[in-house]
C-alpha cells in the first residue's frame, strides 16, 4: 500500500524525494504541483475552523530561528531527546523503539540524543550556534504578552499557527510520516489555572479535533485516540493525548493534544493580568498540535480506492488539488473546443484550480482525473453549442448531471458547502 501511495504521489506530482537527482536526502521531501495545493487546502480548512469561525482565537507567524535562551528555558536542550542504539555489527544508529526493523540483534547500550537541529549563524569564529525550532510553539509562548497586550483577546483564548519544525531524527522513515523537516498547525489555549476546568477544555479539544477529520472524510474507525503513558509524556506535559490513524505500518499518531500546565509561561517568566478583577496569575495551556505532513498522507491513503484497473482518490472535495476538470467532448472539433476554453476560462475565476484536458478519449480523461482526486469532470458536447448546457461527472458515483452553464458556479459552490 505505501508503495502504490509514494509511486502515485510521484507519478502525478503530489510528493517528490527532495534532492532526488543527487540520490535524494533522508528525511526531506518536496511537494509537487498537487501536492502543494492539497496540503494547502488541509491548512486552509484548519486556519478556517480554528481561527475564521471563531471568536476566542486569534493566528500568528512567528519565526524559525529564535534566541537560543528559548530552547534552554523552555527545557528542550535538556529534554528534547530520544534514546538511540547502535547496530554492533554495522554500526547503524536507531532510534530505540526501531530496534526491531532490523535484521541484526546486537546493540549497544541506548544513549540520549538531543533531536534540536543546530545551526551556525553570524561572521565571526567561533560562529554562534542556534536552533531550527523543533516545535513552533515557543514562539507563540514567547510572544505571549505581545498578543494580550496589542489584540483584545482575554482568557480563555487561543493563539493559532501554522509553520516548519525540524528534528534531526535519528530513524526518519514510512514515507513522509517521519521526516526531519515538517510542518506543524498548531493552537496553543490558554485557561484559567483550574483542574476541572482544563480537563473540561482538554476533552473538548480532544472532541473537536478528532470531529475535524472526519467532516473533512477520514474514516471514522480508522481513527482512535491514545493517551501518553506516564514515560512516553513529553517534558512539557501534564497529561496528553494523540489521535492515531490506522496505517498500512499500524497505528500512528498524527496530533497530539497536551495539557501543558503552566510550564512553558512560567519558565519564560510570563503571567496574565485579568484586567477586570485585577488577578495576576500563570495561565495553563491546552495545545492541540497537528502535523500538516502527517496528515496528507493519511488523507491521501484514506482517500485510495481501485476498482480493477482504476484507481480513485475519494478526497473530501474541499481538500481535492484539482476541483472541476473541463473537456471538450472532440478535441478535433473547433467549435466545442472554443466554447470548452471559455467555460474553462470562466472556471478558472469562479472556482480553482481547474483542469484543461483534450487528449485521449474521455474514459481515459476521466480515469486520470480520479487518480488525482478531481471531484467533478465537465464536458462541453454538441448539445452544449445548442443549449448552454453541460454535463457533469461525478467521481464517486460515476453519474452524470446536465446542468445550465450559467448555473454552474452556484452548482459547484452548494456541492462545496460554501453556499
Ligand atoms: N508542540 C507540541 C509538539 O510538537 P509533538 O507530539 O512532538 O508535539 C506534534 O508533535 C505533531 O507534529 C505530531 O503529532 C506529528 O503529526 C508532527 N510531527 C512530529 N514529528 C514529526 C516528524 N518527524 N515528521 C513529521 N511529522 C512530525
Amino acid at each position: 500500500m505505501m508503495e502504490k501511495i509514494s509511486s502515485l504521489a510521484k507519478r502525478r506530482g503530489f510528493i517528490y524525494p527532495d534532492s532526488e537527482i543527487y540520490g535524494g536526502y533522508q528525511g526531506f521531501w518536496d511537494y509537487g504541483p498537487l501536492g502543494v495545493e492539497l496540503k494547502n487546502n488541509i491548512k486552509r480548512q484548519w486556519w478556517k475552523s480554528m481561527v475564521y469561525n471563531r471568536e476566542d482565537i486569534v493566528g500568528m507567524d512567528t519565526s524559525i530561528i529564535m534566541n537560543p535562551v528559548v530552547w534552554e528555558k523552555s527545557g528542550h536542550l535538556k529534554a528534547f531527546t530520544d534514546p538511540m542504539v547502535e547496530c554492533r555489527e554495522c554500526h547503524k544508529r536507531f532510534k530505540e523503539e526501531d530496534k526491531k526493523s532490523h535484521e541484526h540483534d546486537d546493540w549497544t547500550e541506548p544513549k540520549i540524543f538531543n533531536l534540536l537541529t543546530e545551526v551556525l549563524l553570524g561572521t565571526t569564529e567561533p560562529k554562534e550556534k542556534a536552533y531550527l525550532r523543533g516545535e513552533i510553539t515557543q514562539g507563540v509562548f514567547t510572544n505571549f504578552e505581545n498578543v494580550v497586550a496589542s489584540s483584545r483577546v482575554k482568557i480563555p483564548f487561543g493563539i493559532a499557527q501554522i509553520g516548519k519544525a525540524f528534528r534531526n531524527e535519528i530513524t526518519p522513515g514510512n514515507f513522509t510520516f517521519r521526516s526531519r523537516e515538517f510542518e506543524q498547525m498548531e493552537l496553543e489555549y490558554f485557561v484559567k489555572p483550574d483542574e476541572a476546568e482544563s480537563k473540561k477544555i482538554f476533552e473538548n479539544w480532544k472532541e473537536q479535533r478528532i470531529n475535524w477529520y472526519e467532516s473533512l472524510g477520514m474514516t471514522a474507525k480508522k481513527l482512535r485516540f491514545q493517551d501518553h503513558k506516564d514515560k512516553e509524556k513529553a517534558h512539557y506535559a501534564k497529561y496528553a493525548t494523540d489521535i492515531q490513524y490506522e496505517a498500512p505500518f499500524g497505528w500512528s499518531e498524527f496530533e497530539g493534544i497536551h495539557h501543558r500546565g503552566d510550564f512553558d509561561l512560567k519558565n519564560h517568566g510570563l503571567s496574565y493580568l485579568d484586567q477586570e478583577t485585577q488577578e495576576k496569575y500563570i495561565p495553563w495551556v491546552i495545545e492541540t498540535s497537528g502535523g500538516v505532513d502527517r496528515a496528507t498522507l493519511f488523507f491521501l491513503i484514506d482517500a485510495y480506492y481501485e476498482d480493477g484497473e482504476r484507481v480513485i482518490l475519494k478526497l473530501h472535495p474541499k481538500l481535492a488539488p484539482i476541483k472541476v476538470a473541463v473537456f471538450p467532448l472532440l478535441s478535433n472539433k473547433p467549435d466545442l473546443v472554443k466554447k470548452a476554453k471559455w467555460l474553462f476560462g470562466k472556471l478558472k475565476i469562479a472556482i480553482p484550480p481547474v483542469a484543461w484536458d483534450d487528449r485521449g478519449n474521455i474514459g481515459k480523461r476521466y480515469f486520470s482525473q480520479d487518480e488525482i482526486g478531481t471531484p467533478w469532470c465537465v464536458t462541453v458536447d454538441f448539445q452544449t453549442l445548442e443549449d448552454e448546457t453541460v454535463t457533469i461527472r461525478d467521481r464517486d458515483t460515476a453519474k452524470q448531471e446536465r446542468v445550465e452553464i450559467d448555473k454552474l458556479s452556484e452548482w459547484f459552490s452548494a456541492k462545496l458547502g460554501e453556499k
